[in-house]
């Protein structure tokens, strides 16, 4: 990911262990954006390390290409001090990913810090569930509730740039 510190928005999607959610977002987000003519960095990480190294989970690997995303070539990674200042824009999946993200925060960090329903008008607050132990359909649920946020991001870093806030003002 490029310095946060350039003109480009960075965006970092977290969720638990960076192989279901987290990496289905910066999928999602890295067609959308390019769909709409927004130049942007993306990444994902997880909050925990079970999963460091591993590509995602075959489900969402498959719900993304079910969806013309590739995303079979990322590798799980965990959260690191460098990406508070690297990032921008950091979108937790979960309210438990949020808690999960500021423990690792150091205190000069950077970069913005949300839910990422925040972003998403009458969703604020809500996370979106692990599918993990879940079955294709909660994956394709969850697909479906990661590109309505994403297309709100995307629409709102064209309108606003690096200005854009996320965070719920509640
Ligand atoms: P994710 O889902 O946080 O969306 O990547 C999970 C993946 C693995 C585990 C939990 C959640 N796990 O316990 O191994």
């Amino acid at each position: 990911m490029a310095q946060g510190s350039n003109s480009l928005p960075a965006v970092l999607f977290v969720c638990l262990g960076n192989i279901c959610r987290s990496p289905m977002a910066e999928g999602a987000f890295r067609a959308a954006a390019v769909k709409a003519g927004l130049e942007a960095q993306v990444d994902s990480v997880g909050t925990a390390s079970y999963h460091i190294g591993e590509p995602p989970d075959p489900r969402a690997i498959r719900i993304a290409r079910e969806n013309g995303v590739d995303i079979g070539g990322l590798l799980g990674r965990q959260i690191a001090r460098d990406d508070f200042y690297r990032a921008t824009h950091i979108f937790a999946l979960d309210k438990a990913n949020l808690q999960g993200i500021r423990a690792h925060a150091p205190r000069d960090g950077t970069a913005q810090v949300a839910l990422l329903n925040d972003a998403v008008e009458g969703l604020t607050g809500r996370g979106i569930d692990d599918p993990y132990y879940g079955d294709e359909a909660d994956f394709r649920r969850v697909w479906e509730e990661i590109n309505i946020a994403v297309d709100v991001l995307v629409r709102r870093f064209l309108e606003e740039g690096l200005s854009a806030r996320f965070d719920r003002k509640d």
